[in-house]
């Protein structure tokens, strides 16, 4: 089992052959929890900023199944990771209370998105300073 603790890159298993190509992410398993919940971003360009939250409690795993977009993290420490995602193969698993911005997608891009926890807007954190008082204090 993975830690959860700290921004990665995960790399799952190509299974390929004459017919193509098919990667499996299994919950608990290839992606460091139960997944509940799967949204995907596309249609986006690369003017769109998106994410600019940090989220109390959910932890997620990013893949560009299609195209390639980048992500910036900004963990409780301040620390500043750019990462870019352009393989259906590879993740990046995002820790809860980090701070994420989504951009530069290219116009084919479909970015998909797997939660460990179901959708509640009360555990977005929206505003960078209320993320650095919530780091700093433990609330905003
Ligand atoms: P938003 O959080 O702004 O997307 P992102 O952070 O990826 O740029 O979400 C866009 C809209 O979709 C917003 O109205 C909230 C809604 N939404 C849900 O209803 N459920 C979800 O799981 C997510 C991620 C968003």
């Amino acid at each position: 089992m993975l830690g959860t603790t700290e921004v990665k890159l995960l790399q799952f298993q190509e299974n390929g052959d004459e017919r193509g190509r098919l990667v499996v992410v299994e919950g608990g398993l290839d992606i460091p929890f139960e997944i509940k919940r799967v949204f995907y971003i596309y249609g986006s360009d690369s003017e769109v900023v998106r994410g600019k939250h940090a989220n109390r409690r959910s932890e997620f795993v990013l893949i560009n199944v299609a195209g390639s977009s980048k992500v910036r993290v900004i963990d409780p420490s301040g620390n500043e990771l750019v990462i870019s995602l352009n393989r259906p193969h590879t993740g990046i698993y995002l820790p809860a209370m980090v701070w994420k911005d989504m951009y530069d997608f290219s116009s084919d891009s479909v970015l998909l998105v797997l939660a460990s926890e179901h959708y509640d807007p009360d555990e977005y954190i929206r505003d960078f300073d209320d993320f650095q008082s919530v780091v700093k204090n433990g609330q905003a």
